[in-house]
């Protein structure tokens, strides 16, 4: 039977043989213009595009969930864990901001097919807080999407996937849960997550609803770090709660503020975790720049001159010292290519032709070669003195 059905195979090679030189032979001698296959992969990963806002809801007191229609009713592809760029006009300032999407992919790609991010009030920079004033239902507004390496990938991760999570870094991981409910991401699915207080809980209704209908498949263990009134875990997430959740050779998967990130790789390299069983999400800078190990916190406050060569022109703007260089761009007017701005992926870069920049030990991406040429990363770095800086012109 199986030689048969070997020859059979030969057989159909032969057919698709002939058809392709009976295309061939038939085929017009003007090139057509249209890539095809570029046209799918515009279709299946598109670049920029633009989404209507669809709806707007709380997701703690201190935090909101924006659900997003893609304007042309082509819904993008992502994994659960990734993350998208927003685009925002702010007064003069062009700005981009990262936030992990928040929904599952299967909803993106059901019928009137939907993406979401939620984002925290209160925070610097300028976009968290003009999202919650000025974007309403009906708005329209311009994302990049997807970006990143954090979702489970089972060539190289453990099945037993633990989430470690702090603040608004639980937002991957809801799309995670939500994929595992609906039986289209196969992981065991532990989420460890640290707030203060209960009320800081993001999207606590959506991870409840995951656990209840993933059949065991996903635990959530809340830990509160200073709440009375809770029962569940106290403290921080420790080396001994860690290890009470973990279960057999785990996959952890980090996503939180930076400090938190150095606490927490140290106590897994503690407990002989091995570096591949670690992943974690880029963390932007943090926004008080003291917090920085070896910022010079003598330039807290201060003000200095970037010169900025973009083509033949060039422009001076004021900056401050304590927030990064791409900060001051934004403020300026002038666009930065942002993505992570956590200072790994590049896209940000510009080159140094004079003065001296602090160089965030978070998160600091440059390859040797950039190095080497003067390239830095905008989004991580900040003026020391007066600048003379090269930026690509997007
Ligand atoms: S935006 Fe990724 S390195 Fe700056």
């Amino acid at each position: 039977m199986k030689i048969k059905g070997f020859l059979q195979d030969v057989g159909g090679a032969d057919r698709v043989t002939s058809l392709r030189r009976e295309t061939i032979n038939n085929a017009s001698a003007t090139p057509d213009p249209k890539d095809h296959i570029r046209e799918i992969s515009d279709r299946v990963h598109p670049g920029k595009k633009t989404y209507v806002v669809k709806e707007i809801r709380d997701a703690s007191p201190s935090s909101k969930t924006y659900r997003l229609s893609p304007k042309d009713g082509i819904a993008p592809v992502f994994m659960a864990g990734q993350y998208m760029v927003i685009h925002q006009n702010i007064g003069q300032s062009v700005l981009t901001r990262a936030y992990s999407i928040s929904s599952a992919p299967y909803e993106a790609l059901s019928e009137n097919g939907y993406i979401e991010f939620t984002v925290r009030k209160n925070r610097p920079y300028l976009v968290p807080d003009h999202l919650e004033k000025n974007l309403s239902v009906g708005d329209e507004i311009e994302v990049d999407l997807p970006f990143s390496d954090f979702f489970y990938q089972p060539l190289r991760d453990s099945k037993n996937v633990v989430a470690l999570a702090g603040g608004s870094g639980i937002t991957p991981f809801v799309s995670m849960a939500k994929e595992v409910a609906a039986g289209k991401l196969d992981i065991n699915l532990t989420i460890l997550y640290g707030s203060v207080k209960h009320n800081d809980i993001v999207c606590g209704d959506e991870l409840s609803a995951a656990e209840k209908k993933a059949d065991g498949k996903i635990k959530v263990i809340n830990i509160m770090s200073d709440d009375p009134e809770w029962t569940g875990e106290k403290g921080f997430l420790s080396k001994e709660i860690i290890k009470k959740y973990s279960g057999e050779d785990p996959t952890y998967f980090f996503c939180g503020p930076r400090p938190m990130y150095e606490l927490i790789s140290g106590i897994l390299k503690d407990m002989g975790v091995p570096g591949k069983r670690l992943r974690y999400e880029a963390m932007q800078q943090p926004g008080d720049a003291s917090q920085i190990p070896g910022f010079p916190t003598e330039n807290i406050g201060k003000t200095c001159h970037i010169t900025v060569v973009r083509g033949i022109s060039e422009t001076t703007i004021e900056a401050r010292m304590d927030e990064p260089v791409a900060v001051s761009l934004e403020r300026a007017g002038i666009p930065v290519d942002c993505h992570c701005r956590a200072g790994e992926c590049g896209y940000c870069r510009a080159k140094l032709l004079s003065g001296d920049i602090f160089v965030s030990p978070f998160g600091d991406g440059r390859r040797r070669e950039d190095k080497e040429m003067g390239w830095f990363h905008s989004c991580s770095s900040y003026p020391k003195n007066d600048l003379r800086i090269k930026v690509p012109i997007i």
